[in-house]
């Protein structure tokens, strides 16, 4: 039998959202955190007519989506790498940063691709503690090994919500020796841009990386885009790993005609609080344990792993389906991604006659 190579075969797959709709019911999906509406219009346009040049290879520089983003955070272009979604700069970074005698640290309740990629470096996985869900900059620096190569940091986290100050993580790069990168993953940063100053200075001192994607402000997860800002000497590392054709003609065209239409991408962000908050406000009402989130998702702490077990069911029967949080180490969290006021309603309803049935 031919047979992969050890550290491969000893790995699960990725675990993505099972959608199985049981006959008769229509999808809810609350899932995957994607956007509660499709990209801008303009998005679309864009897209439809890249598709007419489809006989050509993309730009493997990325040069008007470069230029787009460049101007939007006053960036420079240069520093700018482009990826088939941040999952792929992730790997990247860390194949290119970790192996088999070193350690990736990221905090206890991070998202679970941070695992995977390091699993894929070889590397071992560390985890810091966090402090009821959010990212502990003391943990993480006390959880440092002499080993220790790359520190992941969502903020805000994903599945935790939770979102730390610039200023702490200024604190974490500050407390961490030179030659540790630190990796800031802000996917649902367009969602708490309003909190606090950019972090793209920190980018400057060499050793740390900030990315973002379209797939969440920009409902662009379709398209697989997403970047970040790295220092010269890591993004010409990186650049060896990445597949060199990576966005495709259609995924680089929408990209740059959304970032443009800026107005809808935070009509989109507003949309998602207002729904987010009622929602919660809601279930809390209902006695549900919601901790506040800055995303386009909240987490919903159960007492216990069998009670999500039994919601979960509960809700997939409906055709209802909340993502259950085993892989962030939250075996009693279910997260829900905010979809169309129509959807969460459903949501809402079902999780309290759940509830009902379950304390009567
Ligand atoms: C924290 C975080 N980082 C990165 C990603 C990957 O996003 P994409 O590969 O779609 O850009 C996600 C997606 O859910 C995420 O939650």
């Amino acid at each position: 039998m031919i047979r992969p190579v050890q550290h491969i075969g000893a790995m699960s797959p990725y675990a993505l959202a099972q959608l199985d709709v049981p006959a008769g019911k229509s999808l809810i999906s609350l899932s995957q955190n994607e956007s509660l509406r499709p990209p801008s219009p303009l998005a679309i346009k864009a897209a439809a007519a890249a598709v007419q040049a489809a006989h050509m290879y993309p730009d493997p520089e990325w040069v008007v989506l470069r230029e787009a983003l460049s101007e939007l955070h006053d960036i420079p272009a240069e520093g700018i790498l482009c990826g088939n979604g941040s999952m792929e700069l992730i790997g990247c970074l860390t194949q290119a940063y970790a192996d088999d005698k070193n350690a990736v640290l990221a905090p206890a309740h991070a998202y679970p691709f941070f695992r995977t990629a390091t699993a894929l470096a070889r590397a071992r996985f560390d985890t810091a503690p966090e402090e009821d869900g959010r990212v502990c900059v003391d943990n993480l620096l006390n959880a440092v090994q002499p080993d220790t190569r790359i520190v992941f940091v969502a903020n805000p986290g994903n599945p935790t919500g939770t979102f730390i100050s610039r200023q702490e993580l200024v604190r974490l790069r500050d407390g961490l020796a030179s030659d540790i990168l630190l990796v800031i993953d802000e996917a649902y940063g367009e969602f708490a841009d309003h909190r606090d100053a950019p972090m793209f200075d920190l980018v400057e001192r060499g050793n740390t990386v900030v990315l973002r994607t379209l797939s969440k402000a920009y409902g662009l997860a379709g398209q697989r885009v997403g970047w970040g800002l790295f220092p010269p000497a890591i993004a010409r590392e990186v650049r060896k790993i990445m597949n060199p054709n990576n966005i495709s003609l259609a995924g680089q065209a929408s990209a740059s005609a959304a970032i443009i239409d800026q107005t809808y991408m935070r009509e989109t962000c507003d949309m998602t609080a207002q729904l987010r908050d009622r929602f919660r406000d809601r279930l809390m009402s209902a006695e549900f344990d919601v901790p506040e989130s800055f995303t386009n998702f909240v987490l919903i702490r159960f007492a216990s792993a069998e009670q999500v077990k039994s919601v979960d069911a509960y809700l997939k029967a409906e055709g209802a389906f909340l993502r259950p949080q085993n892989g962030a180490g939250l075996a009693h969290c279910l997260r829900a991604t905010i979809a169309s006021a129509e959807d969460l309603n459903t949501a809402a309803g079902l999780l309290e006659s759940w509830k009902k049935e379950e304390t009567s």
